[in-house]
């Protein structure tokens, strides 16, 4: 049951333009939304059990329900800085079918009664960002934006905005100030984005996948949409896949799937002759799985059950051949370096996890240091602003607890070897 819903004519050549779009039955879904009462819809929302595809997995439309009834100016954002390492699913949503996103953006509005909205795209996905602008401006010339949406009297402006090129733009409250136009530093919450958003007003924020996925909750209905998946995770979820695999790319599930499935069925498993030795379930930030799960079910609840996350949907898989020290060194560089510095347990932790994990790969480390490395990810995690501190210490806490021998032994190892090219010996 692959490529059922997003996926759907991924590859149809021209699906990019309103026409061939509208030839596939898109649009269609809008204009049912917009002859349902909003209340009604978001009803089906909800009903629909969606979960946000950005990292959370909050119920999509128990949040759209939080937005305030009122005349108040209201708004649409959509996360599409997609910056988790291992997480490219977006980009292709957006570069291959990016009037899908707008007519779920479109129905989202109406539901919540805005009248704005953005999409916040990475900075780097210019090309993608080219085309939803291209998207858009076919979107107003048809009638499906503007002051009269799709001729119900209904007003939506859209606009695409680049993001600034930082990993913590894509935290919403840093997206918000990051699109309000001053440095992209996280919000103390509450106040939630659903009650003073952008420029203060409520704002409905969510991931791209999970805006994508309203023209189809809207065309099925939420009973049949929530009978997709498995209880607490309905529907598809695309599953960006990379690593150690011998297929990588971007994939749609059914959620509930075997992960080994995932792994060996669709993206083909390590190169020939590898073993699978963990992998992180839901992007860089979540705690790493071993082998041992590969028979877990990929879906919210059963990931968590093993001791992970879901996250973004990303499947990064490290093979045999490769040294947990260096994964582990090279994770938490990426969060020291994109930490925003705004609180101390994230700013000094990420540094000072980065500066101990190097001290272990030249053999400097004593195998104490490993326990003072993993007390410190526990004071890191829950203490910060937003959870940037704890998308480093969870992998990194799960990577010492499950290869703790290796650590061990590479510390041995490497000073050996320090000792040795010391005293001039060779080998
Ligand atoms: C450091 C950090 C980076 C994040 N980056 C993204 C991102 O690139 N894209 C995204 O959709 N959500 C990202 N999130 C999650 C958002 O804060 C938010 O939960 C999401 O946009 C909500 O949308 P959803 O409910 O549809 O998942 C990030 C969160 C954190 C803490
Ligand atoms: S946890 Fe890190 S990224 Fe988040 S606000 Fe604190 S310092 Fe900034």
């Amino acid at each position: 049951m692959t490529d059922i819903l997003l996926f759907r004519d991924i590859d149809e050549p021209g699906l990019a333009t309103i026409d061939v779009y509208e030839r596939r039955g898109g649009y269609q879904a809008l204009r049912t939304a917009l002859k349902t009462d909003p209340a009604e819809l978001i009803e089906t929302l909800k009903g629909s059990g969606l979960r946000g595809r950005g990292g959370a997995g909050f119920p999509m439309g128990l949040k759209a329900s939080f937005i305030p009834q009122g005349d108040m100016q209201k708004y649409v954002v959509v996360n599409a800085d997609e910056s988790e390492p291992g997480t490219f699913k977006d980009r292709e949503l957006m570069q291959k079918n990016p009037h899908q996103l707008i007519e779920g953006v479109i129905i989202a509005a109406y539901a919540v009664g805005a009248t704005k909205s953005f999409i916040y795209i990475r900075g780097e996905y210019e090309e993608q960002a080219d085309i939803l602008d291209a998207a858009v401006q076919e979107a107003y010339a048809k009638g499906y934006l503007g002051e009269n949406v799709a001729g119900s009297g209904v007003e939506l402006s859209l606009h695409v905005q680049r993001g600034a090129g930082a990993y913590i733009c894509g935290e919403e409250t840093g997206l918000l100030d990051s699109l309000e136009g001053r440095r992209g530093n996280p919000r103390l919450k509450p106040p939630f984005p659903a009650n003073a958003g952008l420029f203060q007003g409520p704002t409905l924020i969510n991931n791209v996948e999970t805006l994508s996925a309203l023209p189809h909750i809207v065309e099925l209905g939420a009973e049949t949409y929530s009978a997709i998946g498995v209880a607490n995770s309905s529907g598809t979820k695309l599953i960006s896949i990379s690593g150690n695999v011998q297929r990588p790319g971007n994939y749609e599930i059914e959620l509930g799937m075997s992960s080994r499935d995932i792994i060996y069925g669709l993206a083909g498993g390590p190169p020939e002759g590898r073993e699978v030795k963990f992998w992180f379930p839901g992007g860089s930030s979540s705690p790493v799985l071993t082998a041992d799960d590969l028979d877990v079910g990929y879906d919210f609840d059963s990931i968590a059950k093993a001791g992970s996350m879901l996250g973004s949907g990303a499947i990064i898989v490290v093979d045999d051949s490769q040294s947990v020290v260096d994964v582990c060194l090279k994770l938490a560089h990426f969060y020291a370096h994109e930490s925003c510095g705004k609180c101390t347990p994230c700013r000094e932790g990420t540094n000072w996890t980065e500066k101990m994990l190097g001290r272990v790969k030249d053999g400097t480390a004593t195998p104490m240091d490993l326990d003072i490395m993993a007390s410190v990810q526990q004071r890191i995690i829950g203490n910060c602003l937003c959870v940037l501190g704890d998308a480093m210490a969870m992998p990194v806490s799960s990577m010492i607890a499950k290869f703790r021998g290796e650590f061990e032994a590479h510390i041995e190892a490497a000073r050996a070897a320090a000792d040795r090219a010391a005293v001039g010996v060779a080998g």
